[in-house]
């Protein structure tokens, strides 16, 4: 499958162009329908994608169900501190064998009954086990690659991704004294929007529209002007969203951090399409996934220490990041409209502190698509 024509000229013209003169990239590349098949295969197949948080499965046999590009999978705790993404297809005639999430020591097909350990080994097959030539060993559940990163859980599907770690060297050292493994989930969620998806994850990664858009929910507490963005990685990129002098809140922090860190959100982008904002106390994220050219899937969810548990103030961040939400959602709807336009095209990109992270983002997909 190719690439636009137009798409493939500018990723080369990324490689080229200098930090000092950014530009943002054509319609083609958010709206061209040979885009999809690719970014599927090279970026989120045969890369790292976030599946949920570690914390929703807190004891063995706990598990969830959920949909990744068609493949039905369970992520489940086979033990106190292992986490497998098995698939979620019956090996006797196809069927999805969970849905929704629970607890169990098997794990059992609704069709014929048969039933597979944690691990996804076969365990029973009523009636074929004993016929001439069954092998249960040709039936276990496929199982994939698995990375826990302070308590986010990643899967690569191909069993071809670079190691999850050679991809965020350095940005531990930016994340580590949050603790985000000590957070607990709020209450995720899976959300289909209208719109490409890499409009969303740029969107969530750039600091210069928090001011103009979220005037009454994020300004008072992260403005633009305070953005500073951190030096990219081979498999990310960040920067720091600095609390005003005026923002008294976030208070429940980690005796690690730093005072500098007590007063910023790390925002993080673990490409493809895992977002965050990491406060002091709590942290929303995003695992964004696409589901054709101008649609999107996003599981997300806002995790606290339990210190905002117990202050009773959990569901009112929930409430807080659904309404900066919405009005993303709004600007990003008009957005996704505004690209259809036979008149859009490129445009100039804010210095690195506020959309930087938009140009690392353009320098990720030319070394990767083909
Ligand atoms: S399809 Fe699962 S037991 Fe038959
Ligand atoms: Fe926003």
């Amino acid at each position: 499958m190719n690439l636009p024509a137009d798409t493939k000229s500018v990723l080369n013209d990324i490689k080229k162009r200098s930090e000092s003169t950014p530009r943002s990239m054509p319609p083609s590349f958010y709206k061209d329908e040979n885009m999809l098949p690719v970014e599927v295969e090279q970026l989120f197949i045969n890369g790292w994608v976030c599946l949920g948080r570690a914390d929703e499965i807190p004891n063995i046999g706990d598990y969830y169900t959920i949909d990744m590009f068609d493949e039905p999978l369970i992520v489940s705790r086979t033990k106190k501190s292992q986490i497998s993404v098995l698939s979620n297809v019956c090996r006797h005639r196809g069927s999805q064998i969970l849905t929704g999430k629970g607890n169990s020591k098997r794990f059992t097909c609704p069709y014929h009954r048969w039933s597979y350990d944690l691990e996804g080994k076969l365990l029973a097959a009523p009636l074929v086990d004993k016929s001439e030539g069954f092998d249960r060993n040709q039936c276990k559940l496929p199982s994939f690659r698995t990375h826990e990163w302070w308590g986010w859980i990643f899967v690569n599907l191909s069993g071809k991704a670079d190691d999850f770690e050679s991809q965020i060297v350095g940005l531990d050292d930016y994340v580590r004294n949050y603790h985000a493994e000590e957070m607990r989930s709020i209450g995720a969620s899976t959300e289909q929007w209208p719109l490409n998806w890499k409009c969303l994850a740029e969107n969530f990664m750039e600091g210069y529209h928090l001011t103009p858009v979220h005037r009454d929910t994020l300004h008072p507490m992260t403005p633009t002007r305070l953005c500073e963005k951190i030096p990219a990685g081979i498999g990310y990129t960040g920067y720091k969203s600095h609390y005003s002098q005026s923002f008294k809140g976030r208070t429940q922090t980690h005796p690690d951090m730093t005072a500098e860190e007590c007063s910023l959100s790390m925002m993080v982008w673990i490409y493809p399409g895992f977002v965050a904002a990491i406060s002091p106390n709590s942290a929303v994220y995003m695992s964004i996934t696409p589901t054709g050219p101008a649609s999107l899937q996003t599981r997300w969810d806002v995790i606290a220490r339990e210190a905002v548990f117990e202050a009773d103030e959990a569901q009112e961040r929930l409430e807080f990041a659904r309404a900066f939400n919405k009005e993303d959602r709004e600007r990003l709807l008009d957005v996704q409209r505004g690209l259809a336009s036979r008149f859009a095209t490129r445009g100039f990109l804010a210095p690195p502190d506020y959309e930087g992270t938009v140009w690392d983002f353009y320098h990720y997909m030319a070394d990767r698509l083909p």
